[in-house]
């Protein structure tokens, strides 16, 4: 599935592109400066905190919203002046209202009210969406009789009824507690896999992203931080801003003595003890650079380890959170570390790799520290 939607991508790159664009609102930056490209048929999500400028992005692309500079491009054709009923897209709000009087089906319809199509061609359209978001058996009952996941998937059904070849999603999940959330998600990569539309969803959840996007932008007030897959973002960050928003991570303070080979060596006075890092083109000797480690690279034991970045630490608190405990543990220097393990076993209190005032050695490959600049 991820590689037929790769080769989809790709047939279509440069479908959606954003250059430049900007959007204030009185003297506020509200999106600075943006550009991305989005690919046909990607299941693209922009990730930022609460006020980073998503919505205002979207309504861009929606044409709600004209931006103050720059230019955007879908399939081709420049969107300066056309109107929101007239660009190939259609949007699905942040608080998406089902129309409380109407049924489902009716809900599903409505989207076509203004379509130039027969009766016959409506109901076969809304009897098409029924089927894609499962709902046949609920065609008949009110907003009020059916789930908050069932109506998200109305509304859903509503917004592809028109057929756009671009649809924004404005957090699409928002409305659903953590279980139901899990579950809509691949419901609606399902959906926009069978459809081929090219999805933009906004979130400000990361694990929302990682799990439903193929590329992802990082915002921050207004500005794009970083574009990748999932996996770039998450293992190679580019600065401490997207390392400390995707999941979490250790980070030192270092400079760099020397590289060879690909490998520098750190000085890091919070270990207490030189540092390496597998080190990419432009780092040089004698820079100020942070290291980060995310706690799920670095493994705890009992003897020495032989090779990697070895410490000395004792456990200083542990979490059991079901699939995975999460230690705190404190460095000759005073500096905490997180490292989680995953609990493949059943594990009593006494199997535990280690316990509260433990002393024992923490280990990671140099490949996986990563080196920011900022
Ligand atoms: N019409 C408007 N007038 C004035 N300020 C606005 C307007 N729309 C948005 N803003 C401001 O622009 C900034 C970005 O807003 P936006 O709605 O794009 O954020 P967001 O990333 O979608 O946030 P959230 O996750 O909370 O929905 C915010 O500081 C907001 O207050
Ligand atoms: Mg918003």
């Amino acid at each position: 599935m991820m590689e037929e939607r790769a080769r989809q991508a790709e047939d279509g790159a440069g479908f959606i592109r954003i250059e430049n664009v900007s959007k204030s609102f009185g003297s506020f930056k509200a999106v600075d400066e943006v550009s991305l490209s989005i690919s046909k048929g990607e299941l693209f999500a922009l990730l930022g905190g609460s006020g980073c400028g998503k919505t205002t992005l979207l309504r861009m692309l929606a044409g709600f919203e004209t931006p103050d500079a720059g230019r955007i491009f879908i399939d081709g054709q420049d969107m300066a002046g056309v109107a929101p009923y007239d660009r190939p897209v259609n949007m699905m709000f942040q608080s998406y209202a089902l129309f409380p009087h109407m049924t489902v089906e009716g809900n599903i319809g409505y989207g076509l009210k203004y379509e130039a199509m027969s009766d016959a061609e409506r109901k076969d359209r809304v009897r098409e969406m029924l089927e894609l978001v499962q709902l046949t058996p609920l065609a008949g009952r009110k907003p009020h009789q059916i789930s908050g996941g069932q109506r998200q998937r109305v509304a859903l059904a509503r917004a592809l009824a028109r057929q756009p070849k671009l649809l924004l999603l404005d957090e699409p999940l928002g409305a659903l507690d953590k279980k139901l959330r899990e579950h809509t998600q691949f419901e609606l990569m399902n959906i926009q896999y069978k459809t081929g539309v090219t999805f933009v969803v906004v979130t400000h959840d990361q694990e929302e992203a990682m799990t439903l996007a193929n590329r992802i932008a990082v915002m921050d007030k207004g500005v794009v931080r970083q574009i990748g897959s999932p996996t770039e973002i998450y293992e190679n960050p580019k600065s401490r801003f997207v390392a400390d928003f995707i999941g979490s991570i250790n980070r030192f303070a270092a400079a760099i003595v020397y590289v060879k080979d690909g490998i520098a060596v750190l000085d890091c006075a919070e270990l207490g003890q030189p540092l390496q890092a597998r080190a990419e083109d432009g780092f040089e000797p004698g820079m100020r650079v942070t290291a980060a480690v995310r706690p799920e690279k670095i493994t705890i034991s009992r003897e020495r380890p032989e090779a990697g970045n070895v410490l000395s630490a004792v456990v200083h608190d542990l979490g059991y959170f079901g699939k995975d405990s999460l230690y705190r543990l404190q460095l000759p220097t005073g500096k905490m570390i997180s490292a989680s393990v995953v609990n493949t076993r059943r594990a009593g209190e006494n199997e535990r790799i280690a316990q509260w005032d433990d002393a024992v050695f923490l280990a990671f490959d140099p490949a996986s520290v990563i080196l920011l600049r900022d």
